[in-house]
């Protein structure tokens, strides 16, 4: 059968009439594989065509993308939702207290503890979980039990001996909350270093009949909730959910208000939390990093989802109607990954239409399907196929785990970009031992390298369309801010940063350089939850949430919490860590992965993030999975 094919190969030859306009030869199915360095440039040369985009393409993208956000400030419904996230002004990094946060991103739920001290410092323990497949796609409820379960074990973890941990401090006599229309008046700006406002019609914890069997308010821990999906906010504790993104797609949950859900299940499994705010990452991250560096004006995620956020004038947010706020701007969370789902203007390939139409959600967030570490993966092994299926690649043969889909890590493509081994030789360890092609040549290895280069780089271009478009819709081009980015793409994919960067610079000029510094804010939403829950906590217990606590001093809630309840949560803790909560835990599949400092050394990512997996790795991690709580005390400026 080979040497049938192999005769059949070299018997054909390729047309030298089969170009591109500008002379680049086009290969069609009859190709073979490259015999010669021209023949293999001429591929590469296509390949690099293929996924150009171009100066001009970039101002088009650049510019629809700004229509399209205006669009949706204007209204509801729009394709580029701009959703008002009721978080405004600016931290000033006096903000103190302790406070828990949720994050449940598209591939780990995070808990952590933070530990806000002031002068601009934090600290912070935190865990992750894995989330199992199965919560991805099944009941809501059952994927909050597991968040439950994860925080009550967090909680319980905290307090080994029973001792209780300071709940929520509110001892940030440098930081005002602002009310709603309702309460702005009396509860604005009463500090005059305070910048932070949080809009709050209704803080306090969604209401449910079980409430009176469990603390009062004001005794339990506040946390707030990462969630990184599209949710319509109706306060800073409400949202609804608009639709699932990247892998998830849980049932019972959309068009519903997910805090109210998830405090159920705080309820059910008796873990004493109150969530008083939901925050989409993208803020968490902007509020993380403008924690410690002012001068931050949007958040980005560039991981396994992409968005954006960033302060918009009250007055251009048209659809606007919760009343009067507190200060004169508010965080838009623009849910940029939906951006041009008409397919108006984003440079399409077969390649990129195959993994749409295969997707889990056909239609729905394709700038975010052309740009985050969910989905790059899939592209390269797409055109990979492809270049199979033209008898470019590995003699025309593919593998069984090759041709299942989402076997290509988005991490392959970071460690086959940085193999600068002479004969590629971690690009062989992937393509050979890890997805069993059972053997391939070096000119081949090459190819595979420049997919990954080409579909990466434009990923990294396509990104800066992204925040081209916000910089010039928040006016900040000639003004200049930082910009804080978290997501496995921006901090781990070789050239990533500095490809974006060269794009902006076609774009805007090379000044733009010393204007928009683009900064990590590793895990940054963590503890950007824990400040908006801070000042939500803070704005409920002016209002509606009835409170033990009215000194503006810097004692903590600790210590001015009464004995009884912390005898009460000691009886909570134990119930949670002794019996059914640990054991359904361990039952739900979850792998606890310690949080690393050096997260290069994170490995294990099936949703494409992270690097390629190794066994020494993975045993490491169970080791390290034994350890339970690490403590980072950082400046969120001091991670890069
Ligand atoms: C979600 C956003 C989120 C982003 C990054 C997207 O899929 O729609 O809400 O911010 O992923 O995690």
């Amino acid at each position: 059968m080979r040497s049938l094919l192999n005769r059949f190969r070299s018997s054909r030859k390729l047309s030298p009439g089969n170009t591109h306009g500008n002379g680049v030869r086009k290969l069609d199915v009859m190709d073979g594989p490259p015999k010669n360095a021209d023949e293999s440039a001429a591929i590469i040369e296509e390949l690099s065509q293929t996924f150009h985009v171009s100066l001009a393409q970039m101002k088009t993208i650049s510019e629809q993308l700004k229509k399209e956000m205006q669009k949706g400030l204007n209204q509801e419904g729009a394709t580029v939702a701009m959703i008002p996230t009721f978080v405004s002004g600016r931290p000033t990094g006096e903000e103190k207290g302790r406070y828990l946060a949720l994050d449940l991103g598209g591939t780990f739920l995070r808990v952590c503890e933070v530990d806000l001290c002031g002068n601009k410092e934090f600290k912070i323990r935190q865990k992750k979980y894995k989330v199992p497949l199965s919560l991805k796609e099944g009941d809501f409820c059952d994927l909050c039990d597991f968040i439950a379960e994860c925080l009550g074990s967090f909680i319980a973890d905290l307090n080994p001996g029973g001792s209780i941990l300071s709940t929520s401090s509110t001892h940030d006599h440098s930081t005002t909350t602002a009310g709603s229309s309702s309460s702005s008046s009396s509860s604005s700006s009463s500090s005059n270093d305070s910048t932070t406002n949080v809009n709050n019609n209704s803080n306090a914890a969604p209401s449910s009949h079980h409430e009176s069997t469990v603390q009062p308010e004001q005794d339990k821990y506040q946390l707030g909730f990462t969630f990184s999906f599209p949710v319509f906010q109706t306060s800073i504790n409400r949202g609804v959910l608009k639709q699932w993104t990247k892998g998830y797609s849980c049932t019972n949950s959309v068009h519903k208000d997910v805090v109210e859900m998830l405090q159920e299940a705080f309820l059910r499994k008796q873990v004493p939390v109150n969530i008083a705010a939901i925050v989409n990452d993208t803020v968490g991250t902007l509020m993380a990093l403008a924690y410690s560096v002012p001068e931050t004006a949007i958040g980005v995620i560039l991981g396994t989802g992409t968005n954006a956020c960033y302060y918009e004038q009250m007055k251009d947010i048209k659809k606007w109607d919760g009343g009067e706020t507190a200060t004169d701007e508010m965080v838009i969370n623009t849910e940029w990954g939906a951006f041009d789902c008409e397919r108006l203007c984003l440079p399409l390939t077969i390649h990129d239409r195959k993994v749409d139409r295969e997707s889990l959600r056909p239609r729905q967030q394709m700038f975010e399907k052309m740009i985050s570490g969910m989905y790059l993966g899939e592209i390269s092994r797409n055109v990979i196929l492809h270049l199979i299926d033209r008898h470019i690649l590995f003699d025309g043969y593919s593998s069984n785990d090759l041709n299942k889909a989402y076997c290509f890590d988005t991490s392959y493509m970071s460690s086959i970009e940085l193999d600068d081994t002479p004969d590629l030789q971690e690009t062989r360890h992937i393509l050979e031992d890890v997805l069993s092609i059972p053997s391939t040549s070096l000119t081949d290895r090459q190819l595979v390298k420049h997919v990954c280069k080409m579909v990466g780089l434009r990923a990294a271009r396509l990104s800066a369309c992204g925040l081209a478009a916000v910089l010039k819709q928040s006016n900040l081009v000639s003004a200049g801010c930082t910009i804080g980015i978290d997501g496995s793409l921006f901090e781990h994919y070789p050239d990533f940063e500095s490809n974006m960067m060269q794009a902006l610079k076609e774009l805007f000029g090379p000044y733009i350089a010393y204007k928009v510094k683009l900064s990590l804010a590793r895990d940054g939403s963590g503890l950007g939850a824990a400040i908006i829950a801070m000042l939500a906590h803070k704005n409920a217990r002016r209002g509606d949430i009835p409170t033990t606590t009215s000194s503006p001093s810097s004692t903590s809630v600790a210590e001015e919490q009464p004995q009884q309840d912390v005898q009460q949560y000691q009886k909570e803790a134990s119930v949670t860590e002794n019996h059914k909560d640990e054991k359904s835990i361990k039952e739900n599949g979850i792998q606890e992965q310690q949080e690393q400092v050096d997260t290069k050394k994170e490995i294990q990512d099936t949703n494409g993030d992270g690097k390629v997996p190794h066994q020494e790795n993975n045993q490491k991690r169970e080791q390290d999975a034994a350890d339970v709580i690490e403590e980072v005390p950082k400046k969120q400026d001091e991670t890069k």
